[in-house]
């Protein structure tokens, strides 16, 4: 059924029936159309010059056989769309409505794609006063594109953990969007913090620090990024019984180890490090988290990472305003930015 269910899905994708694919398809077709005039001009005035086949390329179709992971590409070849997952949550926490807001601030995205399984998600299907503020704001609404997507049972005819499904699901839902589509995969915890421009003239880039596994709550790709693929092909060694196996061990250990050409690596600047992430919940005064592009907040998981200092918290527009940990000058500065960009509107 996974099989069938993706198989269906490039369909999709190389049919390009989707009317949203459409859209994203003008700007490169009318580039190409520019590009293709100046090497036909080029042709015409230099009868033996040599035109690099990539010139006249649609970006939608590339292919990255040597592709430099270093240089990457003179322009974006990313598409400016952020993309969520929400398997089975129907509301909105304050934590996610400051990523959420966070993200769209700073990105600036030409679409926010929230892909669901919960029914009509724009229509009463998401709840809560935080949903509720984000739906006052016309700009980012406008913005948000809702696609249904299923919670998978099974990988390569094995099945999910029951007790992780959720999450496992979500590993793999994230790989396939990313094949589908491309654009910038955050995960409903991640704090964006600087613009993330700089990443989409990469084939992919993913936080990979020095000695640890990948973080995968962060990944800015092409649709058609060779380590995609590969990815989700280690799944067929799909261990249910291990968190973070396939989601993060075993791609270093069988892809990345091998062909660490085909990922930009990033070290740190998009927050992947779990024992960094506690700092910004324990450790008061700790600025390290400026350097950062984005941060992995992990405040749904912060009893896994060190049980001995967890206290339950539940945070909200009030109690950070005098929460004296790092997380909340973070919180703080976007809630003051949001606050400018509405009162000039
Ligand atoms: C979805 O969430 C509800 C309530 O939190 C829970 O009872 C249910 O088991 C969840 N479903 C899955 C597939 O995890
Ligand atoms: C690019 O790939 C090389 C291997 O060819 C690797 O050593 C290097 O760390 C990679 N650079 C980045 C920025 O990912
Ligand atoms: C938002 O700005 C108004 C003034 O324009 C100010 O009174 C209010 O305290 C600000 N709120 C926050 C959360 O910064």
């Amino acid at each position: 059924m996974v099989l069938v269910y993706y198989h269906h899905a490039q369909q999709r994708c190389r049919s390009g029936k989707l009317p949203l694919s459409i859209r994203l398809r003008k700007k490169p077709l009318f580039a190409s159309t520019i590009l293709l005039t100046f090497a036909l001009s080029a042709v015409f005035l230099f009868s033996s010059s040599d035109i690099h086949p990539q010139f006249v390329e649609d970006v939608d179709e590339m292919d990255f056989d040597d592709f430099n992971n270093e240089t990457g590409a003179s322009s974006y070849i990313v598409p400016n769309i952020i993309h969520y997952v929400r398997f089975n949550m129907t509301e909105y926490s304050f934590v996610d409505y400051l990523c959420l807001r966070a993200a769209f601030l700073r990105q600036r995205p030409d679409f926010v794609y929230i892909h669901t399984d919960v029914p009509h998600p724009g229509n009463g299907g998401f709840r809560g006063k935080y949903w509720d503020m984000i739906k006052m704001n016309k700009k980012l609404m406008s913005s948000i594109r809702f696609l249904r997507i299923e919670l998978a049972s099974e990988i390569f005819g094995q099945p999910l953990s029951r007790d992780w499904r959720v999450y496992h699901g979500s590993d793999i839902a994230r790989i396939r969007t990313m094949m589908k589509y491309g654009g910038i995969y955050l995960d409903n915890d991640v704090l964006v913090l600087q613009n993330l421009d700089k990443y989409r003239r990469f084939e992919i880039s993913m936080n990979w620090d020095e000695g640890d596994t990948l973080g995968s709550q962060v990944i800015v790709a092409h649709k058609n990024a060779r380590f995609l693929s590969r990815w989700l092909d280690s799944y067929h060694d799909y261990r249910a019984d291990i968190w973070y196996y396939n989601a993060g061990d075993l791609p270093v250990k069988a892809i990345l180890n091998v062909h660490p050409e085909i990922l930009h690596r990033v070290k740190g600047e998009f927050g992947a490090d779990s024992k960094k992430s506690l700092k910004h919940f324990t450790e008061e005064g700790y600025e390290g988290w400026r350097k950062n592009d984005a941060i992995h907040l992990l405040v749904n998981h912060l009893y896994s990472v060190k049980p001995q200092d967890f206290k339950p918290l539940v945070f909200d527009e009030e109690m950070i305003q005098t929460y004296k940990f790092p997380f909340g000058q973070m919180a703080r500065e976007v809630l003051a930015a949001l606050n400018e960009t509405e009162s000039t509107l």
